[in-house]
């Protein structure tokens, strides 16, 4: 599929409009129809040549993404080549992000995919640079759902890293990339016994992206958790099946930061992701263990499955070093987060509520879904620990998305504090149902956030 700003006679009419101002003939064959009008749905109305979408209630950008991606799924099936958009102007940019991002779809392991018949979607009004600008951010977006969604065979942390090379061409991104020898000599020794049961050496992936004129240093963190098996505190069946997208933090900020540069954003940014691969054996770490962390802290393993936020913990003490103006983490980091928010939703935490509001204000800008969760001290006591100086869980069954935002706390450098946010992203990183514009499998959560969360800085 394509999107155009250039005025041309189509195949295929797309009108949006609310229920009340659709023409009286379009709305009669509707109703004919059976259609009932509801909020960002599609109906096909053949005799017209045309799909109608109803949007009611103009002043949520959503209605108008959600309302082409219903489009879309009509318009995939046609024999048509081009459909032009009417819609109010100011609405056009919305429906391009639906487009591309409604679109999407993942079929590289198919043998026979089924090939979707080429289309071009026609947006006369829309200003050709807002186009690029959507295009760079939803490229970003679907690149961040290919990788995902790619299977843990393929993608382990040295793979990972390649994959992410070949997508910088001609961008203004630099990388460095830690093998075991460097994470070793870094000391990251929390990573290194994630990762120690993998057939797979670990990597930490640093990207950076430095225009000239920057004034404010960024530094996002992702946990690139290639396969989480748990270890051997081992997962049951059902639930390891979807732990290729543990790596959906650090995929998120790979994708953010390229977003940046297409972008031209004015910010020094650097994306680290810690890339391991949980595993069991006879080398893997255990239950029991303690660990010293790379900020020389010491971490009672008591659960191998409550990995990420040891990968973190020494990604969060590396990039404190880059002396950041603001640190976002993302990561795939908690059931308890999809089990307290939903599987839609990004749990928000942090210690700084103005920085958590911009997050949120980010999350309501781009139409990613956001929570705030709170941090308290009473949450903080449950990671004590009687032999080392924390235990990699709480003690208590609950809050457990809480906690484990609290555990990384305990890396995060004094003087940056107010400066970090932390971002949960363990349900809408991956649902295995389609929502809205998002397929079934990757969605590439956080990306948009990001984006729109830097750009406002
Ligand atoms: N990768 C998982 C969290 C997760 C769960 C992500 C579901 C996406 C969907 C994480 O490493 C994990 O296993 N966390 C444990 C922590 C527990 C042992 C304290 C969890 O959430 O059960
Ligand atoms: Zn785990
Ligand atoms: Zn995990």
């Amino acid at each position: 599929m394509e999107v155009s700003v250039k005025k041309q006679k189509c195949d295929y009419e797309i009108e949006f409009a609310s229920k009340s101002a659709t023409p009286v003939d379009l709305k009669k064959e509707a109703e004919f129809l059976g259609y009932e009008f509801e909020e960002a749905s599609a109906v096909h109305l053949r005799a017209f040549k045309k799909i109608l979408v109803t949007v009611n209630d103009e002043n949520d950008a959503e209605n108008f993404k959600l309302g082409a991606a219903a489009a879309w799924d009509i318009l995939r099936a046609l024999d048509v080549k081009s459909a032009s958009v009417k819609a109010k102007k100011s609405a056009l940019g919305a429906i391009a992000e639906g487009f591309l991002l409604g679109s999407y779809e993942f079929n590289k392991y198919k043998s026979k995919p089924k090939k979707p018949r080429e289309k071009l979607i026609v947006l006369d009004g829309l200003a050709a640079r807002d186009l690029e600008q959507i295009q760079a951010v939803c490229g970003c977006v679907n690149f961040a759902r290919d990788l995902v969604n790619s299977h843990p065979d393929e993608i382990y942390p040295a793979s990972f890293v390649e994959y992410v090379k070949k997508n910088l061409k001609d961008l203004a991104i630099t990388a460095k990339v830690l093998d075991k020898a460097a994470i070793e000599k870094e000391k990251m020794n929390a990573l290194l016994a994630v990762n120690r049961a993998s057939r797979h050496d670990p990597r930490v992936l640093h990207l950076s992206y430095k225009p000239k004129t920057a004034k404010k240093r960024v530094v996002l963190v992702g946990k690139g958790l290639t396969y989480d098996s748990g270890g051997l505190s081992l997962k049951p069946s059902d639930y390891m099946v979807t732990m290729k997208a543990d790596k959906g933090g650090a995929t998120a900020a790979v994708a953010a930061i390229m977003a940046a540069a297409r972008l031209g954003l004015d910010l020094e940014i650097h994306a680290i992701a810690g890339l391991a691969e949980n595993m069991i054996g006879g080398d893997a770490y255990k239950p029991d263990d303690v660990l010293v962390a790379r900020n020389g802290k010491t971490i009672e393993v008591r659960n191998t499955d409550a990995e990420g936020r040891l990968v973190l913990a020494d990604c969060l003490d590396y990039a404190a070093e880059l002396k950041p103006d603001l640190l976002i983490d993302l990561a795939t980091l908690t059931g308890a987060c999809v089990v307290g928010v939903g599987e839609y939703t990004i749990g928000v935490m942090g210690h700084s509520a103005e920085l958590k509001n911009r997050a949120l204000l980010a999350g309501k800008n781009s139409g990613e879904l956001t929570a705030d969760l709170p941090f308290n001290r009473y949450l903080k006591k449950l990671l004590k620990s009687d032999v080392a100086d924390m235990s990699n869980v709480s003690g208590s069954r609950y809050g457990g998305a809480i906690t484990a935002g609290l555990f990384l706390d305990n890396f995060v450098d004094e003087k940056l504090k107010d400066k970090w946010l932390h971002l949960d992203i363990a349900g809408p990183a991956y649902v295995e149902k389609k929502w809205g514009y998002n397929p079934s499998g990757a969605s590439g959560a956080g990306v948009r956030l990001l984006v729109s969360l830097l750009k406002d800085l």
